[in-house]
């Protein structure tokens, strides 16, 4: 029904071909490997999660929080999507004449039938990469020389144990019309270690204050031994940040946690 309400809606404006998709049941899994045209290194996979409400429901976003790395991937599914999605991309560009330099980020739908690419994007994933940059002890600029420069086969990145996770924060209304000018409270009291930081995106600065500018404002992102720390340290950090009309996820990891027990 909503297909054909969809296409309904669309055919009034549009006389062209229409493709329908397959839509794929599953999980989704954001997989990550910097890359020097031939080389790669991965970075640890990560979940996002894209509807705004609890319970994965609600229009999409941007993702209001991410955990890293993944309980969803396990040694066999990595090998599988080397395999069958990074490689042959790598290879295929190269034939193509246009190495691959730099991030390749490709949503994965891992289905009961296996991997399926979603998307590929030319970037890091807003916010998988908060939680990333938490557990990544090398240098980040030294790997991105080293992809920029075809020398990524001699690096090894260091990685943190653990697990890191980030809460978004967002503008009331968002991901609709939201608003914006609002003053963040309690930003001043909580430290940045390599346990925690808190990410702006959608802050300005005026005078001694923080206002909100964006839909997705900022995003805490903390470090611990295990996701469930990770996630207790964030969601005691985001209960210190306020702003009229503030709102995030509370369930933020709960997939992962579930997984992590076995159900
Ligand atoms: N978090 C999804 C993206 O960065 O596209």
């Amino acid at each position: 029904e909503e297909t054909v309400a969809a296409v309904q809606q669309i055919h009034g404006h549009f006389a062209g071909e229409l493709v329908l998709e397959e839509k794929l049941v599953g999980e989704e899994l954001s997989f990550f490997a910097i890359c020097d045209g031939t080389d790669y290194v991965l970075f640890p996979s990560a979940q996002d999660h894209k509807p705004v409400l609890d319970g994965d429901v609600g229009p999409n976003t941007g993702g209001m929080g991410a955990y890293c790395p993944a309980p969803l991937m396990d040694a066999a599914l990595e090998q599988q999507i080397i395999e069958e999605a990074l490689l042959p991309t790598l290879q295929g560009m190269r034939a193509a004449g246009s190495p691959y330099v730099g991030v390749l980020y490709i949503g994965v739908m891992v289905t009961a039938e296996g991997p399926r690419v979603l998307e590929y994007n030319c970037r890091f994933g807003d916010p998988e990469c908060q939680p990333q940059m938490l557990l990544l002890e090398s240098d980040l600029l030294e790997l991105l020389f080293a992809a920029a420069t075809g020398t990524l086969a001699s690096q090894q990145p260091r990685w943190r144990p653990g697990a890191a996770a980030a809460v978004v924060m967002a503008s009331g209304g968002y991901p609709e019309s939201y608003q914006t000018g609002r003053p963040i409270s309690g930003l001043a009291d909580i430290p940045s270690s390599s346990a925690q930081v808190v990410f702006h995106a959608g802050t300005q600065r005026q005078g001694p204050d923080w206002l909100t500018t964006g839909g997705r404002v900022l995003s805490v992102t903390c470090h611990a031994d295990g996701l469930q720390a990770a996630l207790d340290a964030c969601y005691e950090t985001v209960a210190k940040v306020n702003w009229e009309g503030a709102h995030y996820r509370k369930d933020i990891g709960q997939k992962g946690l579930r997984r992590l027990r076995g159900e």
